[in-house]
């Protein structure tokens, strides 16, 4: 008996020993990462990542209602004042003040940040807190959650199939994200944080599955209260991607996605990345770049891109791909059809979502083209405001371009704080 006792008290020691060493390293670490120039980051964790940047994490497992398990990162508070700080107005002032007032019934807006194709959480931390989206809201008074869907990186596993050996894993579309995982995701959010306003920015993918979610699941359309589009995916009719443009000139759609890029986890060929444009892309630029299939489907024509940035990023990626075959035959129907639909070809409504929405997007996107996201503009009852980025020319630019902290999150947060002050204006005008 005491022996036991005594064997429980050192575990509990122990515990709080390595909790408070862990604590101190952690700090220290920080410090020297800082100082030092020469960045290793293979700690291929999200969560490690946050932490070695000193920022606050959390981790949730969402559960989907089909049994998948996703990995939901949350960035509950920042650690430095913005340096947008000094044109802080009013807007700003509103969220500080909302945080600092415990009596408050209105809680700091809650934010959800929703990746592209095949890609993570890691999108939105893997530039630091002066270049990556995560860190730039929490440091402007966010409530940050990095969310996953099934098949990515930190969406892998499932309640009974294992994504390397079981095909059923892979038997996903769009539509199952949309309609599974986001609303599986909001609820956590709702039910942890509690949050008077929830708002969420979409990355490509991340944008189309909104749009779906909105128009097919009418109990999420309230919950979600502005809606930020980071290059617009929906319409493709004028798509430049050689790969989705070739997708769309197949007859045997299917089979030919089948021969090239596998039944289950997108895996495309040496000579799909090929036709694909990737060869192209081999002549003029980065080889860890073009090796990976991740540009065939984003773009490769950026000149914009912060090398040092995606460099991160593929030492991350590349050894998952992270999305099912069945999305490119999704993808190579809207290319074919220049329509919105399901992949029995109905399309969605996009009338029925009322949540305001904001566009940002860039001049030569190659997936998402200036003129499918005026086709867009059209559908769309709600948007707000449409900003075209100029300065840069694609869409994975609008998360690893050089500058991209100037150049799109300060609009990006200019625009969320002008909407949260009229959040707030019309929850003060119910109360
Ligand atoms: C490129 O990204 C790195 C972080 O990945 C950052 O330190 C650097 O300032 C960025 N450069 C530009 C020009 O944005
Ligand atoms: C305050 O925010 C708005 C956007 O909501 C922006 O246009 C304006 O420039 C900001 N004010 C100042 C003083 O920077």
């Amino acid at each position: 008996m005491l022996l036991k006792f005594i064997f429980v008290l050192s575990l509990v020691l122990s515990v709080i020993v390595a909790y408070r060493s862990s604590h101190v390293s952690r700090r220290h670490y920080q410090q020297e990462f800082h100082q030092s120039s020469n960045i290793q980051l293979d700690g291929d964790d999200v969560i490690e990542i946050i932490k070695r940047y000193g920022y606050p994490v959390e981790g949730y497992t969402v559960v989907t209602e089909d049994g998948y398990l996703l990995q939901l990162f949350r960035i509950g508070s920042g650690i430095h004042n913005s340096e947008w700080d000094s044109d802080q107005n009013d807007s700003q002032k509103d969220i500080k003040n909302h945080n600092s007032q415990s009596d408050s019934s209105l809680k700091r807006p809650a934010v959800l940040l929703i990746p592209g194709i095949e890609s993570s959480a890691l999108d939105f931390v893997i530039g630091g807190p002066d270049q990556s989206l995560a860190f730039i809201l929490a440091d402007n008074g966010f409530d940050v959650f990095l969310g996953n869907v099934r098949g990515s990186r930190f969406g892998r596993t499932h309640k009974t199939l294992d994504p390397d050996h079981d095909p059923a894993f892979w038997r996903f579309c769009w539509e199952d994200i949309a309609v599974k995982d986001l609303p599986a995701i909001i609820d956590t959010i709702y039910s942890t944080a509690r949050p008077e306003h929830l708002m969420y920015v979409g990355h490509m993918q991340g944008s189309t599955l909104f749009y779906i979610m909105a128009s097919e699941k009418a109990e999420y359309r309230d919950r979600v209260h502005v809606m930020i589009t980071l290059g617009p995916i929906a319409f493709l009719g004028n798509t430049k991607n050689l790969m989705l443009k070739l997708a769309s000139e197949k007859k045997d759609l299917a089979g030919w996605i089948t021969r090239n890029f596998g039944q289950n986890e997108f895996k495309p060929s040496k000579e799909a990345m090929e036709d694909g444009g990737m060869q192209d892309c081999l002549r003029s630029k980065d080889e860890i770049m073009c090796k990976h299939s991740f540009f065939l489907l984003n773009g490769y024509n950026s000149n914009q891109l912060n090398m040092t940035t995606v460099e991160r990023l593929m030492k991350n990626m590349l050894k998952y791909t992270g999305t099912a075959t069945k999305e490119l035959l999704h993808y190579g129907q809207l290319v074919k059809s220049g329509r919105f639909t399901n992949m029995q070809g109905e399309d969605y409504n996009l009338q029925r979502i009322n949540t305001p929405i904001i566009l940002i997007y860039t001049t030569h996107d190659m997936a998402s083209t200036v003129e499918d996201v005026d086709m867009l503009l059209r559908h769309l009852p709600g948007v707000y405001r449409a900003v075209k980025i100029t300065e840069l020319t694609n869409n994975l630019d609008l998360l690893f371009g050089n500058n991209v902290g100037d150049i799109v999150y300060k609009r990006l947060i200019a625009v969320l704080r002008s909407e949260w002050s009229s959040l707030i204006c019309k929850s003060k005008s119910n109360l």
